[in-house]
């Protein structure tokens, strides 16, 4: 059994356009293909579920479609969560909260202290997430501390650059 386990979630519009249905028809059958693979995943045993739901670059979509996602996963997380704290499931964000809208940030942080105590099964949701931004990130995080002489150059190494990453 894997460890971790990564799917970047793609083809809910083309799912729907096949069936003749609108692309948030394909979003909400998303949802529960998500559902389907994290009780299989807790089932089997795997440590680690990343699921990849929406990149940085996916705020350039059509407004109607972006609010509709974020919509669906504040949804989503309503109706999940008490589901997913008596199965064990811990989630937690990985990307840039502090670029997301109110509401999303704040559904996310109560789905993330609400389930802090789970150990079945870790979900990462990658949200507002690009690995460019997270290195960028940690780059400037350890500039900072050069800066403030609270860190020297010569300790940058893989494991201080690890823990300045989400
Ligand atoms: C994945 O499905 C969902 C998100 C990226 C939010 P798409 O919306 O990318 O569906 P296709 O690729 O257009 O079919
Ligand atoms: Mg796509």
């Amino acid at each position: 059994v894997p460890a971790h386990v990564a799917i970047i979630m793609d083809g809910n519009g083309r799912w729907a356009k096949e069936k003749g249905m609108e692309r948030y028809e394909g979003h909400r059958k998303g949802v529960e293909s998500v559902r389907t693979i994290l009780k299989a995943a807790n089932r089997k045993g795997v440590g680690y579920l990343t699921l990849y739901v929406f990149s940085t670059e996916n705020w350039g979509r059509p407004k109607e479609e972006v609010d509709m996602l974020m919509e669906l996963l504040c949804r989503s997380i309503r109706n999940e969560m008490a589901e997913l704290k008596a199965e064990g499931v811990r989630v937690r964000i990985t990307g840039d909260k502090v670029n997301m809208p109110a509401e999303v940030r704040e559904h996310i942080e109560i789905i993330e202290k609400e389930t802090a105590g789970c150990s079945n099964i870790n979900l990462q949701l990658a949200l507002n997430y690009s690995s460019r931004s997270e290195i960028i990130r940690a780059v400037r995080l350890l500039a900072e501390d050069v800066v403030a002489g609270t860190l020297s150059t010569d300790n940058i190494d893989a494991e201080t650059f690890n823990t300045r990453l989400y």
